[in-house]
């Protein structure tokens, strides 16, 4: 009975929503054709990413899907991004809430959701872009991500005694997770690469529940009913985290009183001393957790996933490895660690991880904006309010128009160039742009220059099994809420000197 109320309801909603968008439909981008119900869903597959660059080559760099209840505009050029980014920012760069996030009220505190006219936002968005990740502040911690560094060292050294393959993807996924925390709380999250430590634990659980695709947030009549079951797992991880993130806080305060407590540099103190600060209200603990948990998620598997696609395309083409191995040589000396100053000496290491985050951005759809107004764009086309909005940064690093030969894996592209992936180049924004960039980039291009520098400048690499670089498979999947390599990549390391 309660099954048949409810398609009942799905299908009035479909035929209503159908004819009130019909008459306003003329200035629609166009797109697939919608199927009761489920719309466009189905068309998503395993890999959103190329099914719509796919849908892209057919319909256009602007279209219209529907998914599930929810209208969503795909973007997929240069031009239409830049349009969404900076043309209409204001307008477009809400977020749609996901039902997960409602537990404990994340969404609503946490900076990845607040909608952009929100005083808290601006607010977070003032903290990070003024006081988190400002040069200063990272040049203060950047000893300890160093030292984090040595450790990968250690472990890479290990493997390459044992003649034992190293698994390139977990190995940056704890030194990636370690430099946060250490950034962070100047301590460490994971204790081994094949896993331990229950805050490592923590954070992959909370990525593969905000990573997997939730019917509730297709059917929004569905976000009561938690369908997955999405909501509950993922509200006992972060009331976990939320537990360890106390503990940490609670120490740090006691710590603090000492008479002899100098600063750890780390990004815990500087946000205790903001809470501390007379005038702020707003930057309690509870608050300072919501931020923790947003760095956290955002900030893990994307940074890890990208040195693994970096180290992949460099073993993948050999002679590329070879001139990126001769410019850190030079710059730093055969067999040392690369260090955060050195990267501003090392423009083709520069140049090969633009590359890499060209043909393999992390979050190849950025996240998703929503539109706060309708707004017309150059082309006549209008994304309605209240629509999703999504730009395929996946299908615009391959732009046939843009790049050329765009599937080839060329640093060599960038070199003598000022295009960056700082937000103003919209051929190249896998850190998004405008008001919504990832606050995270400047730590991010620091982590994952140090780890690639290091790596090729202490050892060489051979692939498992005899393997020939041609024989590897490129393939790539989202995973937990970033996108992978598909098969991970296993290198046997071999100590240079
Ligand atoms: C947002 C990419 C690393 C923290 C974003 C967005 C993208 C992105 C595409 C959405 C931008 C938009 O809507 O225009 C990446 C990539 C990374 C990375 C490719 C690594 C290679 C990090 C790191 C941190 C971080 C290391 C922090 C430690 C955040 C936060 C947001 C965000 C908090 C939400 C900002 C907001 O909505 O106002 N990131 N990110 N990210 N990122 Fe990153």
């Amino acid at each position: 009975y309660y099954a048949l109320v409810f398609l009942l309801t799905c299908i009035i909603i479909h035929v209503l929503t159908s004819l009130i968008n019909g008459r306003s439909n003329h200035k629609l981008p166009p797109g697939p054709y919608p199927r009761p119900i489920v719309g466009n869903l189905f068309q998503l597959g395993q890999n959103p990413h190329r099914s719509l660059s796919n849908l892209a080559k057919i319909h256009g760099p602007i279209m219209t899907l529907k998914l599930g209840q929810v209208t969503t505009i795909i973007i997929s050029s240069p031009e239409m991004a830049k349009e969404v980014l900076q043309t209409h920012d204001h307008s477009l760069s809400d977020r749609p809430i996901p039902q997960s996030l409602t537990v404990l009220d994340h969404a609503y505190y946490g900076i990845g959701f607040l909608p952009n006219s929100s005083p808290l936002w601006r607010y977070l968005r003032r903290i990070c872009n003024n006081q988190l990740f400002t040069n200063k502040a990272l040049d203060a911690s950047k000893f300890l991500r160093q030292k984090k560094l040595k450790e990968l060292l250690n472990d890479v050294y290990h493997s390459s005694q044992t003649g034992e393959a190293i698994d390139i993807g977990k190995a940056a996924f704890k030194t990636g997770i370690n430099f946060l925390s250490n950034t962070i709380f100047s301590i460490d999250f994971a204790q081994s690469i094949s896993d331990a430590g229950d805050y490592k634990d923590i954070v992959v659980s909370i990525l593969k529940a905000t990573g997997s695709p939730n019917l509730a947030d297709f059917f929004p009549l569905l976000r009561f009913i938690d369908p997955q079951g999405i909501k509950r797992s993922y509200g006992i991880c972060i009331r976990k985290l939320f537990v360890l993130f106390d503990k940490l806080i609670e120490e740090r305060l006691k710590m603090r009183e000492g008479v002899n407590y100098a600063t750890n540099n780390d990004m815990l103190d500087a946000l205790l001393d903001i809470s501390q600060e007379e005038d702020s209200k707003v930057m309690d603990k509870q608050q300072i957790k919501h931020l923790l948990h947003d760095l956290f998620v955002a900030g893990t598997d994307t940074t890890s996933y990208s040195l693994e696609w970096a180290m992949a395309e460099l073993i993948h083409n050999p002679d590329i490895m070879s001139k990126a191995k001769k410019e850190v040589e030079e710059a730093v000396g055969i067999g040392n660690p690369v260090t955060e100053s050195d990267i501003a000496t090392l423009p083709y290491l520069q140049a090969i991880i633009k590359e890499t985050l060209r043909l393999h951005p992390p979050a190849p759809l950025l996240l998703p904006r929503k539109a706060k107004v309708s707004v017309e764009l150059i082309n006549g086309y209008t994304i309605p309010k209240g629509a999703n909005i999504m730009i395929n940064v996946f299908a615009i690093g391959r732009h046939q128009e843009t790049w050329e030969n765009p599937t080839l894996f060329s640093p060599d592209r960038f070199m003598g160039t000022n295009v960056d992936v700082k937000g103003k180049d919209f051929q190249l924004t896998p850190f998004g742009s405008g008001r919504r960039i990832c606050p995270g980039l400047p730590l991010a291009m620091r982590m994952l220059h140090l780890m690639l520098g290091t790596l090729i400048n202490t050892f060489d690499w051979k692939l498992e099994n005899g393997m020939k670089p041609k024989e590897m498979n490129m393939e790539d999947v989202i995973g937990g809420n970033a996108l992978r390599k598909k098969d991970p990549l296993r290198v046997i390391p071999v100590k240079i000197i």
